[in-house]
């Protein structure tokens, strides 16, 4: 049998019987409903793994998406997007709808996520050192607010083991390195993680992602302040002149932000990227904020709030960086796109390209068709 069938198996397998059997009951009942049975294919997907919790419908997605990707199937499950094609960074998008950070942490399945139409795919969180992340359960999903909360923690295979997929993959397309820091590097030493990173993914990244704003490594976000930040970018700067020389190209940098800073505070950072010639900003990461999700199920779950909670903060980082940036520097927006609209809304505020996370848990790949199309409508 080959190694991917039998992962899946092996996944399957695992599940606890009553979960299987709720699985297969749904199953059968999509099925042989003949109005459901017309439901567009990831409804039925979908309420088959949101029956699962939420860590192992993510893996289980996951290894469906690597290995359609492999068999090159996933472009047969969606109509591909619109070609939008767009120049960002200096890079060719087929499309400005690109997937967000820690889906897919490890690059399993780049081949799979690019056949589903995104216009760039960003893997990581990568650390130097592998690390477990957090303890389990570390993922809750708030459907009534088409949210999640995560405190996963960077949980990853290390840079090593994140190289070898990219070399195992197929994909020629626009891909995204998101580097971080190990859980036990003192935040003083931050820096020497993010180095270690850049030096070994530099080859084979279209840009870097430097991720300043996770909730969920103690200290990461202090990162994003003041001397702390203009050191560290200071130091990326340096190195990354070096690692041009040595390798005939300049790979762009990013850095990706915060949506709970103050006006005053995003400003300074917009300030701080130009004076040390990054290439973009990634607006933005989770939210700490819990407006929007008060009383639900999890709400009161520690950790970073995604999906339609955060739409409007992180749409309005976006406004206040291109009002201060003035075109001098790109940035790519994320955070609560659900709708084609709210893509578009993104794209009005002033980014050029956006990413999804949370809205692909809830609406699947037709999401990517649905914001290409939006953001077409606006040209
Ligand atoms: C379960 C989960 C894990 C995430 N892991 C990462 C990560 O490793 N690195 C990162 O930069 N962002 C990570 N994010 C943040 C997303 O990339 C995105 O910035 C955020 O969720 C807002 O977008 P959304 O509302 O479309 O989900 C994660 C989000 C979720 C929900």
């Amino acid at each position: 049998m080959p190694m991917l069938v039998q992962g899946i198996c092996h996944r399957w397998l695992i599940l606890p019987r009553a979960s299987r059997e709720a699985l297969m009951r749904g199953y059968n009942r999509r099925l042989s409903s003949p109005t459901e049975s017309s439901l567009p294919m990831y409804t039925l997907a979908r309420q088959l793994l949101f029956k699962l919790s939420p860590e192992t419908s993510h893996d289980l997605s996951l290894d469906l998406i690597g290995a359609g990707g492999r068999l090159g199937l996933n472009g047969l499950l969606c109509k591909a997007p619109a070609k939008m094609p767009v120049t960002v960074m200096g890079l060719e998008f087929p499309n400005p709808v690109g997937l967000a950070a820690g889906l897919d942490k490890n690059g399993a399945a780049i081949d799979g996520f690019a056949q589903l139409g995104f216009g760039f795919v960003e893997i990581g969180t990568v650390t130097p050192r592998p690390q477990p992340g957090n303890p389990k359960p570390r993922i809750f999903r708030l459907p009534e607010a088409e949210a999640i909360i995560n405190r996963m923690g960077f949980n990853n295979l290390g840079v090593d083991h994140l190289l070898a997929r990219v070399a195992a993959a197929k994909y020629k397309g626009v891909l995204g390195i998101n580097i971080g820091k190990n859980f036990d590097t003192p935040v003083e030493r931050a820096v020497d993680d993010y180095l270690i990173c850049l030096d070994k993914v530099y080859a084979h990244a279209s840009y870097v992602t430097v991720n300043v704003s996770s909730p969920n490594t103690p200290g990461l976000r202090s990162l994003q302040f003041g001397d702390s930040l203009k050191q560290l970018l200071a130091d990326l700067a340096t190195r990354r002149a070096e690692l041009a020389q040595r390798h005939g190209k300049q790979v762009p940098l990013a850095i990706k932000i915060a949506p709970d800073m103050t006006d005053e505070e995003t400003v300074q950072v917009a300030q701080a990227l130009i004076e040390t010639g990054m290439d973009a900003v990634i607006a933005t990461n989770t939210t700490l904020s819990r407006v929007g999700v008060e009383g639900l199920e999890h709400g009161d779950e520690a950790g970073g709030l995604s999906g339609a909670p955060v739409r409007e903060k992180s749409t309005h980082t976006v406004k206040v960086l291109a009002a201060e940036l003035a075109g001098r520097l790109p940035i790519i927006a994320v955070g609560g796109i659900t709708e084609g609209k709210h893509a578009a809304e993104k794209i009005a505020a002033g980014a050029s390209l956006v990413q999804i996370y949370s809205g692909f848990i809830y609406k699947g790949p037709a999401l990517i068709r649905e914001s290409v199309d939006a953001i077409a409508a606006l040209r």
